[in-house]
């Protein structure tokens, strides 16, 4: 179960008649949302992906020692970091799944070269354009790496494309070498693609699907809460909070935060708008940005994100420590709406798969509705090609 309150602690920046005339908006904001084109992750799943997806990861268990996802942006972050929250942080058994792509360090690169030289690997490269700089780089390296050692036979084996249904470069490089595919549908962009193949193929390796289809349908019923954390956050943007951190209590959730600002800061920061998402980890960084939160320049307000109880159990003078850790987030709260910053909070009975899929689903409608409270297009990202188009310049010349 998920709560929610996005009152307590902003009450004294919303003025009630605003919070109102916007809110009763949110009929005509949910069928304009269900209007726009990019809407494919809100209708269901295409069961035989469910199905082809499971045997392709089922394969690649009984076959190879390690995947290579290899992606950037949208096409990596939505699998890679929910399996960091569910991974064990110390010898950890699930099956070796190496994120690759989203660096063009020649350190990284020749170090992963290196340590994937002996392995028995096979490839999962993911791009919906086909034609993203940073992932082609990656996948050309490590296929090479494979040519070097295996047939083109066994590489049919060893690549798995994820990329548009019908068009671009790996769309075409899986139809030309007849490598084993998976689509990302015309009508899902990246950061919204968490369950198309892209994010489920590799999660299939470690975890039940079905159990992350069934959270993420889940989260329909978070549809009015969704469109009222946009509403509050508009109204906090319209007193000039600017910016929004959110802020967790488990370090394995620092990579969720990273899928947070990406999923809000390419939906909604453009033409000149948006708020910009930035994270803390508490309590380490109670302890460096904490500072700036509490007395610095009032621009930007907070989403706590809690978790009600734990798996794990450790005493600490005769107290719970999860507890201790909940006091912590709560007197946090206190002191950072008493500083003039507005908090917003976000709780789960459990960090379990369920709740984080359907806590998926609550952002993307979130950030959906926020861009268009906005008035721009939560499903582009123009700016992303001004620094392609630089680079592309640049190594022509
Ligand atoms: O969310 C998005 O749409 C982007 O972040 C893309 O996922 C990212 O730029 C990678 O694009 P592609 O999947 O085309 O390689």
């Amino acid at each position: 179960m998920i709560k929610f309150d996005f009152k307590t602690y902003t009450n004294s920046f919303i003025n009630q008649e605003e919070f109102n005339d916007l809110y009763n908006k949110k009929n005509e904001m949910i069928e304009k949302l269900k209007n726009c084109k990019m809407t494919g992750w809100m209708k269901p799943i295409n069961q035989d992906w469910v199905t082809n997806i499971k045997k392709c990861a089922q394969n690649i268990k009984n076959n190879f020692d390690c995947l290579v996802v290899i992606g950037i942006g949208g096409s990596f972050l939505g699998s890679y970091s929910f399996s960091k929250m569910f991974q064990k942080y110390f010898d950890d058994k699930s099956f070796p799944v190496i994120y690759a792509g989203t660096t063009l360090s020649s350190k990284y690169l020749e170090e992963l070269q290196r340590h994937l030289e002996h392995k028995n690997f096979c490839l999962n490269v993911i791009s919906k354009s086909g034609s993203t700089m940073e992932t082609n780089v990656t996948y050309q390296i490590l296929k090479d790496l494979l040519k070097r050692k295996y047939s083109d036979e066994e590489l049919k084996s060893r690549i798995i494309i994820t990329t548009d249904k019908s068009t671009g470069p790996l769309h075409e490089e899986a139809m030309v070498n007849n490598y084993q595919s998976f689509e990302i549908p015309e009508d899902i962009g990246g950061r919204y693609s968490f369950l198309t193949p892209a994010h489920l193929l590799p999660l299939a390796l470690n975890y039940n699907i079905d159990d992350i289809i069934e959270g993420y349908y889940e989260g329909d019923r978070l549809v009015d809460i969704a469109y009222e954390y946009a509403v509050t956050r508009k109204l906090l943007f319209n007193q000039h909070k600017v910016v929004e951190n959110f802020c967790v209590y488990e370090e394995c959730m620092a990579p969720f935060t990273e899928w947070l600002k990406q999923l809000f800061g390419e939906t909604e920061g453009k033409e000149g708008v948006g708020i910009l998402p930035t994270s803390t980890i508490h309590t380490r960084d109670l302890h460096s940005l904490g500072q700036f939160v509490q007395e610095g320049n009032k621009i930007l307000f907070e989403t706590f994100i809690k978790i009600t109880n734990s798996d794990s159990f450790v005493e600490y003078n005769k107290q719970e420590l999860h507890r201790i850790n909940n006091i912590v987030l709560d007197s946090v709260v206190k002191a950072h709406y008493s500083g003039g910053v507005p908090c917003l909070e976000i709780e789960m009975t459990e960090l379990d798969i369920e709740n984080v899929s359907s806590l998926i689903y609550f952002f993307m409608l979130s950030a959906a509705f926020s861009a268009l409270l906005f008035n721009v297009d939560p499903f582009n990202q123009p700016g992303v090609e001004v620094y392609k188009k630089e680079v592309k310049q640049a190594l022509e010349k």
